[in-house]
């Protein structure tokens, strides 16, 4: 009878076992989707404190949002780099079109990366496109003096530490449809040629100034020009040393043609957020090298 009784515990334990492993098994699925979420929170937890080490409190992207126009928490999200982590581990962010290009599907994300791998979906135009309140080299009204409102809040933080330190600076360019890049670039290849076009000008579609991420910066000094000769500019010499400041990165650094696949344009600068730009700064990086996209050729 004992004897039963035990073979019986036994049974049940056995039984009770093998249930709880496969109740286990799901969990563990479930757990492990957990756990990555968990990671992006803890990333963008660590990034926090690496932030507020780096700046006083109230200095950070969220400030910017404050000014900006109500957004879905999804735009949020991306916009204080909270897929980081899935970037990284999935480096690709997009499928192949027929003719081999990937068309981003983060056109909103701060991380988008556009180049001449990859293009922005057919007929993207960003929400929330603004005018910042900073000088421009012009007078009338244009397309190009837009930005997203993220960017354009963060240009104007720029703009005022310029000022204060009597540095100046003029926006010249920011956003661009589609069409108005493809009239860009056809005029360019008309004028210079297809091969020495694509050193500086992006093909319709890959333009980052289509994503309204993007501003080209002059001054009175440059003759309202955009040129290399702007590296030696006191605007020039001070946006290089201050732009990640501000989550702005010199998009095409000097010496890094064959990765970005553009000619150094000290003139440009693509907001990626403070984070981000302050480690791409430091550890002088290109966008592509910083998202793990290390192209060693540009395929022409
Ligand atoms: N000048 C940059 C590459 C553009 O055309 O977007
Ligand atoms: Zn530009």
């Amino acid at each position: 009878m004992k004897l039963r009784v035990m073979l019986l515990l036994l049974m049940v334990s056995v039984i009770g076992f093998g249930c709880q492993q496969s109740f286990n098994f799901s969990d563990e699925k479930d757990a492990e989707q957990q756990d990555n979420t968990e990671e992006v929170d803890e990333d963008s937890e660590e990034s926090q404190n690496e932030l507020s080490e780096q700046k006083p409190v109230g200095e950070g992207d969220e400030e910017n949002n404050k000014n900006g126009e109500e957004e879905t928490s999804e735009q949020a999200n991306d916009e204080e780099g909270s897929d980081e982590k899935a970037q990284k581990d999935e480096p690709v962010h997009g499928e192949k079109n027929e003719e081999g290009l990937v068309v981003v599907d983060n056109p909103e994300s701060l991380e988008v990366l556009v180049n001449k791998q990859r293009k922005l979906p057919d007929g993207y135009q960003p929400e929330n496109l603004v005018v910042p309140d900073v000088p421009f080299s012009f007078e009338e009204d244009a397309e190009k003096k837009q930005m997203r409102q993220v960017a354009a809040s963060a240009l104007e933080e720029l703009f005022q530490a310029a000022q204060q330190e009597e540095v100046e600076l003029l926006a010249a360019s920011g956003y661009r449809s589609f069409q108005t890049q493809t009239y860009l670039y056809e005029s360019y290849v008309e004028k210079d040629g297809q091969e020495a076009a694509d050193r500086y000008s992006a093909r319709p579609g890959t333009s980052e100034h289509q994503t309204g991420l993007t501003m080209d910066l002059t001054s009175a000094e440059m003759a309202f020009q955009l040129d290399q000769s702007f590296k030696n500019t006191t605007g020039g010499a001070w946006l290089a040393d201050h732009a990640h400041e501000f989550g702005f990165i010199i998009r095409y650094p000097e010496g890094k043609e064959d990765i970005t696949g553009y000619m150094y344009e000290p003139w440009h600068i693509r907001y990626v957020g403070k984070e981000m730009a302050t480690e791409i700064y430091e550890e002088n990086l290109t966008l592509e090298e910083y998202l793990g996209y290390g192209y060693e050729e540009v395929e022409e």
